[in-house]
């Protein structure tokens, strides 16, 4: 494990365990762990940024090491201001590259002593995606082998 911090960020709208496998991977290599709730203005929202961060917080209970902030804003320099070493992001296919590259581009150039980490998700996360899980709740589909628990009670009770 390396000491120091490091930022998961992501829209997580809604966390799903696709989220919650990268997480826990992230939290066994890094000392601190922030999973980072952002605004992403061309992405339409189903949870608010704080209800996001409160199921995030019920999900990942059992790490701790986790911390759960929502934020707004260029995520290089927020890195840069919480003096993080790494940003951490999953990665579940070949056709998730080409935006995660130019992600990772783009905010080493706007930081460069923070490195991206990608991080493998399980395979039986591979074909998970929040929009899929946004698709199948809105159409009154079963979301609990996609979610964890409290997301799934959350999204129950809408
Ligand atoms: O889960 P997502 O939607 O793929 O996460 C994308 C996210 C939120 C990490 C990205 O859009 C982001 O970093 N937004 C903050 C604004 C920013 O810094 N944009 C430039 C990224 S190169």
């Amino acid at each position: 494990m390396t000491d120091g911090l490091a930022l998961y960020p992501g829209s997580f709208d809604p966390f799903t365990l696709g989220h919650l496998d990268i997480a826990e991977r992230a939290s066994m290599l890094f000392g601190e762990l922030e999973i980072t709730v952002a605004e992403n203005a061309s992405k339409k929202g189903l949870l608010s940024a704080d209800e996001r961060c409160e199921l995030i917080r019920e999900s990942t209970a059992h790490l701790p090491n986790v911390t759960v902030h929502a934020f707004s804003g260029l995520l290089a320099q927020y890195a840069m201001d919480r003096g993080a070493l790494a940003l951490v992001r999953g990665m579940r296919q070949v056709s998730d590259f080409e935006y995660e590259f130019r992600m990772a581009f783009a905010n080493r150039r706007l930081a460069p002593s923070i490195e991206t980490v990608f991080l493998m998700t399980s395979e039986d996360y591979a074909l998970i995606s929040s929009s899929i899980v946004r698709e199948i709740h809105h159409w009154g589909g079963d979301i609990s082998t996609f979610v964890p628990e409290p997301v799934r009670r959350a999204l129950a009770s809408r």
